[in-house]
C-alpha cells in the first residue's frame, strides 16, 4: 500500500475554525460533536463522493451507523439540473440585467427551495467566475458582469435567496476560470480541439491588485452572506491547480475572507491528494479521479488513499476533522438536520421512474424518481425576472410599445419553437428554435418553454391583431418579404449562443468563436429591414453582440435585448412589448462596435503545453478599458431606454459619522497560539479503516477502507508535521469594510407618461492608476408618472478602497490624501450629476 506520490512541497497555512465564529457557531458546535464520534473511516466518507454509478444526484457521506443518510447535491443556478417538474429560471446574465436585488433573491430563493424539495443538501450554484473578463467567455451567461461591484451584488444576493430556500449555495467556480478552452487535458486532447495536445490545464497570471479589485471582490459579498460551499475550478494559477492551492484556499478564502464553509472540486478539477488536503480542499465532489461518469472505475485521490494518509501522517489528522467539521457545518447551518426531504428524483434526461442505484454494477434497481412536482409559483418570479431585465436599446417614434397593431409579422427561428422540443439536446447542447438557456451544467430541463411567437399569439388573439410568421432564416427570403410588406410592425428574433466546453456546436468549443448573431442573423434583420419601416429587433443572446451591420438602419425602429429568460421567456418579451411592464433592464457590460475593441479575449490555440493566459489588461476589462482607452461603444455598460424618462437632480453628500463597528474580537475566534486539534484522536484500531467483513462490496464504489491493515507510525518526516495552523479572518473580510461612510443622496423624477423603474448609478473615480469610473452603488427605483423621491445610495469603506499589495489590506483612498470624483447617472456615460469627495485630513 502506497500514498498518491504527490509531494506537497511549500509551506501550508491551513485556518481551522475550530468555533466557528458569527452565527456559525451553534453549527460548529453541533458539527463538532457529530463528527468527533465518528471513525477514521466515516470521517473520510464524508469527504469522499462514492463515485461513478449513483443515479440520485452526487452523494457522499453515508454513515449508516448514525443513520446519516449522506449529502447530495446537483447543478444548477437555473434549476434542478435532469429533473422533472422543477422551475427553468433566467440565466444568472438577466439577474444582472435587471439590476432588481429583491428579484434576484426571489428567483434564487425559488431555486434553492427547489433543491431541496426534491431532496438536495446542496446546489451548485450560485456562479461569478468567470467574471466576463472576454465578452467571448463561454460561460459568462451563468454568471452576472465583468463588474466586480454588479456581480457582488448578484452573488451575494442569490446565496442569501438560494439559502433562504434551504439548500446549500455552492459558489463556484473559485477562481480565475474565465474560459472553456483547455480548462481540461482530455476535454482539449481527446475530444473536441484536436490537433492540440496540452500536457496541463491553462494556467492563469494575474497580478495581486487586480485579483483582488476584480475577481476575488465578489467572493467577499458572498462569504459576508453566509456562503456555505465553494467549488474550485478546473484552471491553474501561477502554475498550481486552484484546488490545490494552499494561498487561494486555505490564505484568501479561509483566511483572509474568513469562509467557514466546505471547498468541494470539480468534475476532475482534483489533481492531487495530500496537496490537496493540505491546501484547504474539503471535498472530492466527483469522489474520482476523473469528471464523474466518464471512467467509473471507482479510484480515487481521496476515500483509501485519505485513510492511508492520515494513518501514515501525511495528511494531520486534524486537517480531516477540519474538512469534516466543515462539511457538517454547512448542513447544521442550514438546519437540514431538521425535517428535510429525502432524495426523490433520479438525474438523467429521461426521468426514469425506476432504475438501478448503481448503474455501473447494475445494482439495486427500484424506484429512483418519485416525480415531485417543486415548482410552486415560481413561475411568477421567473416571468417577472424575465420581463424587468429586458433592456430597450433603441425606441424612435414611439414603436413600442405596441398599441394593438393591425399586422404583426414574426421572423426568424429564434421566435419560434425547436422542432426538437425544448429539452431535444442533452444540456441544451444544440441551438434549435428560440434560445432561452445556454448550454452546459448551467442548465436545467424545461417543464415548457413559452415561447415568443406563442405569447405574441395569444396576446395578438385579444386585440384582433393578425399575426403572420416565418422562422426559417436561410430559405425563406420571398415568403419573409411578403409578410413583413404587409406588417405594421415586423419582430425579427436573432440570437447567440454559448456554454461549457464539454459541448461544441459550430466550432464555439464553450467559449464564442466570434459576438456576432447566429444564422445569418445580421442579413436577416437587415432584409426584414429593407422592406419594413417599423422593424423591431429581439436579440437572445449570453452576452454582447455585435450590431454595427443593422442597429443604425432607419427602418430598424426599436432593438431589446432580452439576455436568457428561461420558461418564461414569451409571456416576459410581451409584458414589455406591450407596454404592460416597462422596460428597466439596464447593460451588464458594453457593447463593442468590434470584436477588437474590448482588448480582452479568448486564448483558443495553445501558446505551450501549459497554455498560459497572462491577464496583463489589469484592472481594465469591459467599460474600464473602453473608458480608459477612449474608445466610443456602441452602448455602454449600464445602459438601457424605458418607455418613461427620468430627471436627476439636487445631490447631496454626507460624511456620516464614525460608524460602530463590530469589534472582530467579539464577532470572531481568532486564536494567535494555536492548538489544532478538534477532536480526540482516533482510536485507530486496524477494525476502523479495514474493509469490514460484514458488507458486501459493490463494484467501483469509493470506499474509504484499506484491504490491510497497516501500520501507521506517524511520519515525523512529513511535511505535514511542521504545519503551523494560522487564525482564521472574519466572515467577509474585516467588518470595518461594510460600515457606511458616505451617504449620497439625490432627486429623482418621472418625468414621462408612465410608471416606471429608473437603475441610477453612482460611480466613483478614485485616483490612484484606478479606471476612470467605477460602478460602487446602485439604486432601483419604481416611479409612478410625475412623482419625484429621493434616492440615497450608501458608500461603504470597500467601495472607496483599493488593495495595497505591500501591506496586503484595503485602503480608503481618501486616507492616502486622494480627492474622489463620484457621479450619479443612468449609464456609465449617462452622467447626470457629479460630486466629490475630499481627502481625509
Ligand atoms: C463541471 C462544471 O464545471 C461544474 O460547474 C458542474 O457543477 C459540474 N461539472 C457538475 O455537473
Amino acid at each position: 500500500l502506497q500514498v498518491l506520490a504527490d509531494p506537497p512541497g511549500g509551506s501550508f497555512t491551513p485556518r481551522i475554525v475550530t468555533k466557528g465564529y458569527g452565527n456559525w457557531s451553534e453549527a460548529y458546535e453541533k458539527a463538532r460533536a457529530f463528527v468527533c464520534d465518528l471513525t477514521l473511516t466515516e470521517k473520510v466518507n464524508l469527504t469522499t463522493a462514492h463515485g461513478t454509478g449513483v443515479a440520485v444526484g452526487y452523494s457522499f457521506g453515508v454513515i449508516p451507523r448514525k443513520g446519516f443518510r449522506g449529502l447530495a447535491w446537483d447543478d444548477s443556478p437555473t434549476g434542478v439540473r435532469g429533473s422533472d417538474y422543477s422551475s427553468a429560471g433566467a440565466a444568472g446574465l438577466n439577474l444582472a440585467m435587471s439590476w432588481d436585488r429583491e428579484l434576484i433573491y426571489l428567483q434564487m430563493m425559488a431555486n434553492g427551495a427547489e433543491h431541496k424539495a426534491k431532496g438536495l443538501n446542496g446546489a451548485l450554484a450560485p456562479v461569478v467566475g468567470p467574471l466576463g473578463r472576454a465578452p467571448e467567455g463561454g460561460r459568462n451567461f451563468e454568471s452576472y458582469s465583468p463588474d466586480p461591484y454588479l456581480s457582488g451584488i448578484a452573488f451575494g444576493e442569490s446565496i442569501a435567496g438560494m439559502q433562504a430556500g434551504g439548500t446549500i449555495a455552492v459558489g463556484k467556480h473559485y477562481i480565475l476560470y474565465e474560459q472553456e478552452h483547455f480548462r481540461e487535458v482530455r476535454e482539449t486532447n481527446d475530444f473536441g480541439y484536436s490537433p492540440f495536445n496540452i500536457t496541463e490545464p491553462y494556467t492563469v497570471s494575474c497580478d495581486d491588485r487586480t485579483f483582488h479589485e476584480l475577481y476575488l471582490w465578489p467572493w467577499y459579498d458572498a462569504v459576508q452572506k453566509g456562503m456555505a460551499g465553494v467549488m474550485c475550478s478546473y484552471n491553474q494559477v501561477n502554475g498550481t491547480q486552484t484546488c490545490q492551492n494552499d494561498h487561494l484556499m486555505n490564505d484568501i478564502l479561509k483566511g483572509e475572507l474568513g469562509f467557514q464553509g466546505f471547498i468541494t472540486s470539480d468534475d476532475g478539477s482534483q489533481h492531487s491528494g495530500i496537496a490537496s488536503a493540505l491546501a484547504g480542499m474539503d471535498v472530492t465532489g466527483p469522489g474520482e479521479t476523473s469528471p464523474n461518469g466518464i471512467d467509473g472505475l471507482g479510484i480515487s485521490f481521496w476515500g483509501p488513499n485519505l485513510t492511508l494518509s492520515v494513518l501514515n501522517g501525511s495528511v494531520p489528522e486534524w486537517r480531516l476533522d477540519d474538512m469534516a467539521t466543515r462539511i457538517m457545518a454547512a448542513y447544521y447551518y442550514l438546519g437540514q438536520d431538521h425535517d428535510f426531504p429525502d432524495l426523490n428524483f433520479g438525474g438523467g434526461g429521461t426521468y426514469p421512474t425506476f432504475g438501478f442505484i448503481y448503474p455501473n454494477a447494475k445494482l439495486d434497481y427500484q424506484q429512483i424518481n418519485f416525480h415531485v412536482d417543486v415548482r410552486d409559483a415560481h413561475a411568477d418570479v421567473i416571468r417577472a425576472v424575465g420581463a424587468n431585465s429586458i433592456t430597450l436599446l433603441k425606441n424612435v417614434n414611439n414603436t413600442l410599445p405596441l398599441k394593438k397593431p393591425r399586422q404583426i409579422a414574426v421572423v426568424g427561428e429564434d421566435a419560434g419553437p425547436s422542432m426538437y422540443g425544448p429539452n431535444g439536446c442533452a444540456d441544451r447542447g444544440c441551438n434549435n428554435g428560440t434560445l432561452a438557456m445556454g448550454w452546459g451544467s448551467g442548465s436545467t430541463n424545461f417543464p415548457y418553454l413559452v415561447d415568443p411567437l406563442a405569447a405574441i399569439q395569444a396576446r395578438a388573439l385579444r386585440d384582433r391583431t393578425e399575426v403572420q410568421y416565418v422562422l426559417n432564416n436561410f430559405f425563406a427570403k420571398t415568403q419573409i418579404d411578403s409578410i413583413v410588406q404587409q406588417a405594421t410592425v415586423s419582430l425579427v428574433f436573432v440570437n447567440a449562443d454559448s456554454g461549457e466546453g464539454y459541448i461544441e456546436i459550430d466550432n464555439n468549443f464553450g467559449d464564442r468563436k466570434n459576438l456576432t448573431a447566429w444564422g445569418r442573423g445580421d442579413d436577416l434583420i437587415k432584409e426584414v429591414a429593407a422592406n419594413c419601416s417599423n422593424t423591431v429587433v429581439v436579440i437572445h443572446a449570453v452576452g454582447p453582440i455585435l450590431m454595427e451591420e443593422w442597429i443604425d438602419h432607419p427602418n430598424v425602429t426599436a432593438a431589446l435585448f432580452a439576455g436568457l429568460p428561461g420558461q418564461e421567456s414569451g409571456n416576459s418579451l410581451v409584458d414589455v412589448l406591450y407596454g404592460d411592464v416597462t422596460p428597466s433592464g439596464k447593460l451588464p457590460w458594453t457593447v463593442g462596435k468590434t470584436r477588437e475593441d474590448y482588448g480582452t479575449d479568448v486564448l483558443y490555440a495553445p501558446n505551450a503545453p501549459v497554455p498560459h493566459i497572462n491577464f496583463t489588461e489589469g484592472l481594465f476589462i469591459d467599460y474600464r478599458h473602453f473608458d480608459k482607452a477612449g474608445i466610443e461603444p456602441r452602448f455602454e455598460f449600464g445602459f438601457g431606454l424605458s418607455y418613461t424618462t427620468f430627471e436627476y437632480s439636487d445631490l447631496h453628500i454626507e460624511k456620516l459619522s464614525s460608524p460602530a463597528v463590530a469589534t472582530p474580537a467579539a464577532s470572531y475566534a481568532p486564536q494567535t497560539t494555536f492548538n489544532p486539534q478538534i477532536c480526540p484522536s482516533s482510536k485507530l484500531n486496524p477494525s476502523d479503516y479495514t474493509f469490514p467483513s460484514t458488507i458486501s462490496s459493490i463494484p467501483n464504489f469509493i470506499y474509504p477502507y484499506l484491504n490491510a491493515n497497516v501500520t501507521y507510525t506517524s511520519n515525523a518526516a512529513a511535511p505535514s508535521s511542521s504545519i503551523a495552523p494560522a487564525p482564521a479572518g472574519p466572515q467577509g473580510g474585516p467588518p470595518e469594510l461594510y460600515a457606511p461612510l458616505y451617504s449620497i443622496s439625490f432627486s429623482l423624477k418621472n418625468t414621462g407618461e408612465v410608471s416606471g423603474q429608473e437603475v441610477s448609478q453612482l460611480y466613483v473615480n478614485l485616483g490612484n492608476g484606478e479606471p476612470i469610473r467605477q460602478l460602487r452603488g446602485f439604486n432601483k427605483t419604481m416611479l409612478a408618472a410625475g412623482v419625484e423621491k429621493t434616492v440615497t445610495i450608501e458608500l461603504r469603506m470597500r467601495d472607496l478602497s483599493i488593495w495595497d499589495v505591500v501591506n496586503q489590506e484595503w485602503v480608503d483612498v481618501t486616507t492616502l490624501g486622494t480627492t474622489v470624483e463620484l457621479w450619479v447617472g443612468a449609464s456609465s456615460r449617462d452622467l447626470k450629476l457629479k460630486g466629490e469627495i475630499a481627502a481625509a485630513g
